[in-house]
């Protein structure tokens, strides 16, 4: 069976791409991006897969058994039209499974919720689609704060709204080990899983950074408003208050789950000692 993977020129796509390979072989699975060129490398065959285009993601699904549809960027209520169209286009193309890669998150009262509830709302359409379907819920990437490990030597401090919620965070590449599994077996099929690692507080992260980098780094807890504007400053008005919001769902416990990485794949999800003593090299 062909299994296809949208967004293969972004990091998740392109890693869940690989992930299928390493189990299937090349010749059993399909990319599909917006931007075909950046994953002219990829090693498997990439077709057109722009979300806002209808007719061209049925035409690029023709053949394919299995779906990995991965999670859009575009505003909640764009977001939702755009993985319709993807969802319709597998039916008309005969898909028979779908996997989407959803989040976790709170559907109400933080400024990251509407982005939760349109995942949400592309939960329910694929699970009121037809094909057979399988979805995952992803705990927050831990790779931006590794990326961040600059801006934080530079002020010694790790601040943010989180206090002392504890986070289920998780990697890129740790997904897409599940969502290989997940597109894979057929067991699995019809279920919702919490994709994360162990929870860990930003005290717990910050011993982590310095631990693989040598830093001396502490955590200040913002207040949310004044992190909401620290962000905004630096990020904009779009992106900064999501942001605000998700270190509200983590202060509120919402992302302290003990996760279904191990009923996926078969193993627990990478520890946080070793993703950490891996970096240090
Ligand atoms: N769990 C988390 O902490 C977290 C954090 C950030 C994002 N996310 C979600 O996870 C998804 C994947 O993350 P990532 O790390 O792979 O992000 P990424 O590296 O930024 O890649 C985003 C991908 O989305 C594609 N895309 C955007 N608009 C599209 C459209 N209209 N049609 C088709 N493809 C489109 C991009 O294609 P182009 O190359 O053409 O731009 C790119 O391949 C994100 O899209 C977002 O929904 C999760």
């Amino acid at each position: 069976m062909i299994c296809a993977v949208t967004a293969v020129s972004g990091h998740l796509g392109r890693e869940i791409a690989l992930k299928l390979m390493d189990r299937l072989g090349a010749g059993q699975v399909v990319g599909l991006a917006r931007t075909p060129d950046r994953a002219s490398d990829l090693g498997v065959e990439v077709r057109p897969g722009d979300y806002d285009e209808p007719d061209q993601l049925v035409a690029s699904l023709q053949g394919v058994g299995a779906l990995v549809l991965v999670s859009g960027m575009a505003p909640p209520d764009d977001r939702i039209q755009q993985h319709r169209n993807v969802i319709e286009a597998a039916k008309a193309a005969g898909v028979r499974k779908i996997i989407y890669t959803s989040i976790q998150g709170p559907d109400t009262g933080t400024a990251f919720s509407p982005v939760v509830q349109s995942n949400r709302q592309t939960e329910a359409d694929v699970q009121a689609s037809g094909p057979e379907w399988a979805i995952g819920r992803n705990g927050i990437y831990i790779e931006p704060d590794v990326e961040y490990i600059d801006s934080y030597r530079a002020t010694g401090t790790i601040a943010n709204s989180a206090g002392n919620g504890r986070c289920g965070y998780t990697t890129r590449s740790e997904l897409a080990h599940a969502y290989a599994a997940l597109a894979i077996r057929e067991d699995l099929n019809g279920q919702t899983f919490d994709l994360n690692g162990t929870p860990i507080t930003q005290m717990q992260l910050a011993l982590y950074l310095n631990k693989a980098f040598g830093t001396d780094l502490s955590y200040r807890a913002m207040k949310s408003a004044d992190f909401v504007a620290d962000r905004t400053a630096e990020l904009g008005a779009f992106i900064g208050p999501i942001i605000g919001g998700i270190y509200d769902g983590i202060r509120h416990g919402a992302y302290d789950r003990p996760g279904d990485f191990e009923a996926v794949t078969g193993r627990p999800h990478q520890s946080w000692d070793d993703y950490f003593a891996d970096l240090a090299g």
